[in-house]
Parts: structure tokens; C-alpha cells; sequence
């Protein structure tokens, strides 16, 4: 199978973790885009969906899939993503897509966050890939400068690209993540940060890994 069809292979297995007449949380990339096309076949089964991009809000509609502004729900069941990398723990690195900061806002109001990749997301440690930092425009060249002083890797301005919410990304390159809760939060902590791609404080519930031999589940 390509990387694209394990992806659409694991975006299919999660349908099983939708919950009838719920509200979901739908995130955002090449795996959620698979997702969203298997989840039109069961449109009827949910209440609705809150997106993670204007991207996904967007082919949500495009598949007939009601999309709910959060602030108009209490709850979301579960919340089905991607991610760039996870480690065994469900640590994850979000944020390749740069849609970090809504993933993070949805995940964290999910009951559930199931995240769905192919087998070459799966690492043992954290780090190759660079990890993204949502920064008000504004505070770019003082987060670098802090992120160099105090937590260290190669930060590097994401070139052509506004988030959502009209900030940039910095990409930190050569990266030891050690712990990677502390660093979160560490990195949180810098002035004019919005968030950043780690998902550890509040890491995936469920991993579902496409591999050759099927969908393999790992919590
Ligand atoms: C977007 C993300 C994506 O989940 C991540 O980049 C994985 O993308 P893909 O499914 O295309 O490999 O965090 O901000």
C-alpha cells in the first residue's frame, strides 16, 4: 500500500470511535482529509462537527457535514487527528499543517482524542521533525532569540504562511526532547507565544498506526 492509502485505511478505522448523536472534533492535514471523506458516509449518524482549520471547515461543507462553532457547544465526544510524529507514550508533534493552535483548543475539549497515522509517524523520541510555534507577528524575532537562550534547537520563520488566526510559525529544528511536557510548558511561557505543536499534557487517548499488515491500535 502507498502512504496514501494507509492513510485513508486508518482515517476509515476511526469511524469506530465516532459516537452517534455527538458533536465531533475533526482535525486537520492528509489523514484528516481522508477521514472527512469516510465520515461523509455517516453524516446522519452525528449531531455536527467543530473544525480545526478553516480548511476542514471548508471540505466538511463540501461533504455535507454540519460544522459547529465550539463556542455554541458544551461538548465534543471525540476528537480525530493527525499528527507529525508520536512517540510510544502518545506524545505527540502537531502542527505541520499549521493549524496547532485550533487542534490544541479542540483537543482539549474532547472527551476523547484518537490521532491517526501511518507507521512512519511512530518514533522513539520526539524531535526530528521540527517542531511549530504559533507567535503573534510582532514577537517573532524576540521568541527566536529566547528559544535560543533558554531552551535551545535552530528556530527558523515558517516563510509564506499566516495561521488562522493571523500569526506566524516558527519551526525549531534540531531539537532534544527529553520531556516533553516540561518543554510545552517552557516554551508556553515565553511572551508572545500563542501554543506550541507538542501534544503532551494533553496527548492522543488512542493511537490508530497504519502499517502493511493493518490498523494497529495502541493506547
Ligand atoms: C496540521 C497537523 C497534521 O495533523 C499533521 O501535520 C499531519 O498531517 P498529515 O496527516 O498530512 O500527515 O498537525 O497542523
Amino acid at each position: 500500500m502507498t502512504q496514501d492509502e494507509l492513510k485513508s485505511e486508518v482515517a476509515k478505522a476511526a469511524l469506530r470511535y465516532v459516537i452517534p448523536e455527538t458533536i465531533i472534533g475533526v482535525g486537520t492535514g492528509s489523514t484528516a482529509n481522508f477521514f472527512i471523506d469516510h465520515l461523509a458516509n455517516i453524516k446522519d449518524s452525528i449531531k455536527g462537527a467543530v473544525a480545526s482549520s478553516i480548511d476542514t471547515a471548508n471540505r466538511l461543507k463540501l461533504n455535507g457535514i454540519r460544522v459547529v462553532n465550539l463556542n455554541d457547544v458544551d461538548e465534543i465526544s471525540v476528537y480525530i487527528d493527525g499528527a507529525d510524529e508520536s512517540d510510544h507514550n502518545l506524545n505527540l508533534i502537531k502542527g505541520g499543517g499549521g493549524a496547532l493552535t485550533r487542534e490544541k483548543i479542540v483537543a482539549a475539549v474532547a472527551k476523547q482524542f484518537v490521532c491517526i497515522a501511518d507507521e512512519s509517524k511512530l518514533v522513539d523520541s520526539l524531535g526530528k521533525f521540527p517542531l511549530p510555534v504559533e507567535v503573534i507577528p510582532m514577537s517573532a524575532n524576540y521568541v527566536k532569540r529566547q528559544i535560543v537562550k533558554s531552551i535551545g534547537g535552530d528556530p527558523i520563520l515558517r516563510e509564506d504562511l499566516t495561521t488562522d488566526n493571523g500569526n506566524l510559525i516558527l519551526d525549531i529544528h534540531d531539537l532534544n526532547i527529553d520531556d516533553p511536557k516540561t518543554l510545552e510548558n517552557d516554551l508556553n511561557n515565553i511572551v508572545g507565544v500563542v501554543t506550541n505543536g507538542l501534544f503532551a499534557n494533553r496527548g492522543a487517548d488512542i493511537l490508530l498506526l497504519a502499517s502493511q499488515n493493518g490498523v494497529n491500535i495502541i493506547k
